[in-house]
């Protein structure tokens, strides 16, 4: 069962979706070299005090292990889920996800950027700029009637160029009241298959895109999950509504 959002649901998917992306922007202006994740990861509660929100990651529960920080920073090679640390600094060159999923009056907002600081290799920022475009081309898909898949092929459409090694053991969801809701959104697949999309339907679209191999692996920790081949991965994700007419962008500052 799909949650369709109508009336005052969808009033409170905006709040809490322009939360987070507030959180996002201001919390990316202070990713400069010499910073620590752990030092971003404060700012970031600040910043959702700030803007009357609350962290959805702090506490999530995935099996026996609960998320210990506010906000998921992923580092070069590092795809989704990385942790604060106090030893893990930003230097130039780097590659940093941020992955800011809010809760704001019950609902879940759930947002996403990769950042280059400084100069970043070149293959990098073609990486991080084609994941972006791979994310809008996904989002242009959406409208009542086409299909999961349709957002799906568009995705891998745009990444097939580059040769990239797009991520499977991760995919967008549904979102609304809980973080995580119906469908499964890959970043890969055959347009005209899936679940129809209808108006009222939220959806976090989210690439995970690798330089090298689409395989991972999951770090100690539990959470972090990296690139099997050491290469640089990027992530870019906006949750989007159905409209009556179209797709409408909910995490826009
Ligand atoms: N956007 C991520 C996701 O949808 C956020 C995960 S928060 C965490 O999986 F707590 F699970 F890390
Ligand atoms: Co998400």
């Amino acid at each position: 069962m799909i949650d369709l959002k109508s009336g005052e649901d969808v009033s409170r998917m905006r709040a809490a979706c322009t939360a987070a992306a507030r959180v996002l922007h201001d919390l990316a202006d202070l990713v400069v070299p010499g910073i620590s994740t752990a030092g971003l990861d404060a700012a970031a509660r600040g910043l959702m005090l700030r803007h009357g929100c609350e962290s959805a990651c702090l506490g999530y529960v995935v099996g026996r292990l609960s998320y210990p920080g506010h906000v998921c920073i992923s580092l070069n090679d590092e795809i989704v889920h990385g942790i604060g640390a106090p030893d893990r600094i930003i230097r130039e060159g780097d590659l940093v996800s941020l992955d800011v999923v809010v809760r704001r009056d019950g609902f879940i907002g759930d947002n996403a950027r990769t950042l280059l600081v400084g100069k970043v290799a070149p293959d990098a920022r073609q990486l991080c700029q084609d994941t972006e475009k791979a994310l809008m081309a996904g989002i242009a898909a959406v409208r009542p009637g086409s299909r999961v898949g349709d957002i799906s092929a568009a995705i891998q459409a745009a990444l097939a160029p580059g040769g990239y090694g797009i991520v499977r053991d991760f995919v967008g969801h549904g979102v609304g009241r809980k973080m995580h809701e119906e469908p499964q959104i890959p970043n890969y697949g055959k347009a005209g298959t899936g679940t129809k999309l209808l108006p009222g339907m939220a959806l976090a679209i989210e690439p995970m895109v690798n330089l090298g191999t689409h395989k991972i692996i999951m770090a100690a920790d539990g959470w972090t999950a990296r690139t099997a081949d050491g290469k640089p991965s990027a992530h870019f994700e906006h949750t989007v509504l159905v409209t009556e007419t179209g797709v409408e962008i909910l995490t826009l500052p």
